[in-house]
């Protein structure tokens, strides 16, 4: 497999690459230039960090006992698993070198994360359920698609969740450093993402450009359905459910409006994108269905 042949899948370490491929001036999309730009921010942006060495730090006895409380530990875990095998699946099944390494490098950091929470679970005697194997899917480009606009949605919360819990002292700080890289590293998925939708599109005729769109516009809805009916099982079952942005929200953010968590989710967006090329196109669907709601907000 080709990540296997790049990426040590069993020390989990890959090479730190040389090449700065993003181009520096504007470039049309769907060109050759723009598939630079967005593969540049998987493969030349990369942190090479390694789970097993990460310094978790000593938490008081509440800090500790707020950690271990959260409920989505597991299903967290699970979510990456599922992201990272799909993303390998998708770049199995791709021919151009650069996208192909740039999707295996994301499918390598989604396992990196998964094993990151799982150390933490680890550490601090949180229980760990037994993972199922996580099946090879049958049709790799929508469960891609799917799982894009998904981290679409997810992110952004966990930016602004991550912020409020940074800046509220609700974790001490070392403990938000560790998990500093996992975060931008899905800003950097997204940016990937959702230039690649657009570079797919652009390189193809008409009518395969519309019916693309179309399955594009099918797998963000099942996104949005799939987190809306998560958010009101959590409303019906309280913390039983294992939506990670609604029950984390809850329990991170009690006493705060939604105005504060989307206004901090906005800022925290931008100023995530900011470092990327500006030529780059930005995820756009969150900051915009934002913005729409932000004036109905309490
Ligand atoms: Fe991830
Ligand atoms: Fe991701």
């Amino acid at each position: 497999m080709f990540a296997s042949a790049i990426y040590d899948t069993a020390t989990h370490t890959a090479p730190v690459p040389a090449l700065d491929r993003s181009p520096s001036g504007a470039f049309k999309v769907g060109s050759d230039a723009h598939k630079r730009a967005f593969c540049s921010v998987l493969i030349d942006v990369f942190d090479p960090y390694k789970p097993s060495v990460l310094a978790w730090p000593k938490l008081s006895a509440d800090a500790e006992k707020r950690l271990t409380s959260l409920p989505f530990w597991n299903i967290a875990v699970q979510t990456e698993g599922f992201a990272s095998s799909r993303m390998q699946a998708m770049a199995d099944t791709i021919v151009d070198p650069t996208i192909k390494e740039a999707l295996s490098l994301n499918a390598f950091e989604e396992g990196r994360h998964k094993l990151v929470i799982r150390n933490m679970l680890r550490f601090y005697g949180i229980p760990l359920q037994e993972e199922k194997p996580y099946s090879t899917p049958q049709n790799a480009e929508a469960l891609f698609i799917r799982t894009g606009y998904g981290e679409c949605f997810d992110s952004f919360f966990a930016f602004g969740l991550f912020k409020l819990a940074k800046d509220s002292g609700y974790f001490p700080s070392e403990l938000i450093d560790v998990f500093e890289p996992v975060v931008q590293e899905e800003a950097r998925h997204i940016m990937f993402f959702v230039n690649w939708v657009a570079w797919n599109a652009a390189n193809k005729p008409f009518f395969a450009r519309l019916w693309f769109r179309m399955r594009c516009l099918y797998a963000l809805g099942r996104a949005a359905f799939n987190r809306l009916s998560l958010a009101s099982a959590a409303e019906d079952h309280g913390k039983s459910s294992h939506n990670f942005v609604v029950v984390g929200g809850e329990t991170l953010t009690m006493g705060l409006t939604p105005r504060k968590l989307i206004e901090t989710a906005l800022a925290e967006d931008t100023r995530r994108m900011a470092p990327f090329n500006p030529h780059l196109l930005r995820p756009k669907i969150m900051p915009f269905l934002a913005k729409l709601i932000l004036p109905f907000l309490p």
